[in-house]
């Protein structure tokens, strides 16, 4: 059966590590994939859930289509639209936030976490971003989403919107149920400043994060000044408990690479951090800096960039209006 794939990065700049190894590296080899139908969306809409500037915001979306591209995803082969551009995407987060439950919004953990303690001055849109990433999702009847482990719970609740949708009005099957496809071990990649943290754009220290605009030096500074232990490498599983820092590192060097965790771990067990850490530079830089170099390139082709995007909005566009009219019918407007 051919699998429906859709997902969706927000389009605020500094797209890092955690990004390209949760996500976008999945994203390619869905694309390559020729059972694979893909979809993915720059998704703009969810960006002003929290202030942009314009100017800035219209290079970010090129930015993010750019690597994209850059990463491997091939435009002649998936979809890439971005958001604000198929209206259906507003029409149907209405409709399905008036299905959702505040009982079901009010768990959700990163409404909690980007809210912070001044809850009442976050947006609405940022409380109730969940359900447009459910419209999102939902009128593509997409079978796959492919995300970082920080998204689980929004596909959680995608799976309970469709479902109350379908059984409320009597529509069996209208709504597919999607399957979160979720890398196991490398699937929340930590910041390089504390082991216990997700790597994130939001972060003010940049030493935080390996940018996929990053240089070598840039790269490999970063590595060097990643928060880690004097320690040996650890020789089990049960030592790396105790180290998340040096967990994370592994994990990316395992992911990177392709490799198994453990077997990674094994590489270097005993030996100095220091020697991994040169090794972790090297790989690193060996991946990204085509990424990056590509990326810088791709930015100064915007009328190329702007054309995929047009070309994936009129793609988009055919598929999310047939689906909203149906759900018109449905709910009996
Ligand atoms: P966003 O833009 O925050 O992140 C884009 C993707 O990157 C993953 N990611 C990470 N993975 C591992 N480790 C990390 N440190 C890390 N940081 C980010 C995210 O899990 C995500 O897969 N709401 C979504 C975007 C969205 C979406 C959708 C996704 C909107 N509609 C529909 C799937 C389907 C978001 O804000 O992702």
């Amino acid at each position: 059966m051919e699998k429906k794939i859709f997902s969706g990065v927000q389009p605020t700049g500094n797209l890092h590590l955690g990004n390209y190894l949760g996500a976008i590296k999945n994203f390619v080899e869905l694309n390559n994939d020729n059972n694979n139908s893909c979809i993915f969306c720059v998704v703009d809409l969810h960006a002003i859930t929290v202030n942009q500037d314009p100017k800035e915001l219209k290079d970010n979306i090129r930015e993010t289509v750019a690597t994209f591209i850059a990463s491997g995803i091939d435009p002649k082969k998936s979809i890439i639209f971005n958001q604000s551009q198929v209206s259906a995407h507003s029409e149907a987060a209405w409709i399905l936030s008036c299905t959702a439950r505040m009982g079901w919004l009010n768990r959700m953990t990163q409404f909690k976490e980007k809210a912070g303690k001044d809850k009442e001055k976050a947006s609405i849109g940022l409380y109730s971003y969940p359900v447009l990433m459910a419209a999102d999702i939902l009128l593509y009847d997409s079978t796959h989403v492919p995300v970082g482990d920080d998204q689980k719970q929004h596909l959680e609740l995608c799976r309970d919107i469709a479902q109350k949708f379908n059984s409320d009005f009597k529509a069996m099957d209208f709504f597919k149920i999607p399957e979160p496809l979720i890398k196991k071990e490398f699937s929340r990649i930590m910041s390089l400043k504390d082991g216990t943290k997700k790597m994130s754009k939001s972060e003010m220290s940049d030493l935080s994060r390996i940018n996929l605009t990053d240089n070598d030096d840039q790269i490999i500074n970063k590595i060097k000044k990643a928060k880690s232990d004097s320690l040996p490498m650890p020789s089990s599983l049960e030592e790396l408990s105790s180290r998340p820092e040096v967990k994370n590192l592994i994990g990316i060097y395992a992911s990177i690479s392709d490799l198994d965790f453990e077997k990674s771990l094994n590489e270097f067990s005993g030996k100095n951090i220091s020697e991994f850490k040169e090794k972790l530079s090297e790989i690193l830089v060996d991946k990204i800096k085509p990424i990056s170099n590509d990326i810088k390139k791709l930015l100064n082709e915007k009328s190329y960039l702007d054309k995929i995007l047009l070309d994936g909005r009129s793609k988009a566009n055919d598929i999310a209006t047939k689906k909203i009219e149906k759900i018109h019918e449905i709910v009996g407007f």
